[in-house]
């Protein structure tokens, strides 16, 4: 299950990553929010972190105008290692090296279809189990 989650600012970009995971046919949870009327990041930010660290999600999409307001937010959250990524590339290493369980996106900065390939590269990238990069993850914990 993804946990999916925007602000004001990432409203509209998330509806079209929620139509894309319903094309690869992809279970999610929306988080909110459910318009463009203004609302307050964390708010969303905490629910789809929570959903992570509770268990009921294994993965997580964010969305604000930014992606900064809403990873800081969610990286306070212990056990919530969230990557902002503009590109493809930052996407499958942030899998491979941090095992970031959540992926923010700007929608003010990136575009659609780029975003999108983003979200795809997160998801679709497993981790690397190296040792060097456990001991890492354990470091951040610690
Ligand atoms: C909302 O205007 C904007 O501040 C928010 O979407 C995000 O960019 C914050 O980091």
């Amino acid at each position: 299950m993804i946990a999916i989650g925007c602000d004001h600012g990432g409203y509209a970009l998330k509806q079209e990553i929620i139509e894309h995971l319903k094309d690869r046919g992809l279970d999610y949870k929306d988080y909110g929010c459910y318009s463009t009327e203004a609302v307050d990041y964390p708010v969303y930010a905490k629910a789809v972190a929570n959903a992570i660290v509770s268990g009921e999600c294994e993965k997580g999409i964010l969305i604000c105008g930014t992606g900064i307001g809403i990873s800081i937010t969610a990286n306070k959250i212990k056990g919530i290692r969230a990557a902002l990524c503009g590109d493809c590339f930052s996407a499958q290493a942030t899998r491979e090296h941090n095992d970031a369980n959540i992926v923010a996106l700007g929608a003010r900065v990136t575009g659609p279809g780029l975003a999108i390939k983003i979200v795809d590269t997160f998801l679709d990238t497993p981790f690397s189990n190296d040792e060097r990069h456990l001991r890492r993850i354990q470091m951040i914990e610690d």
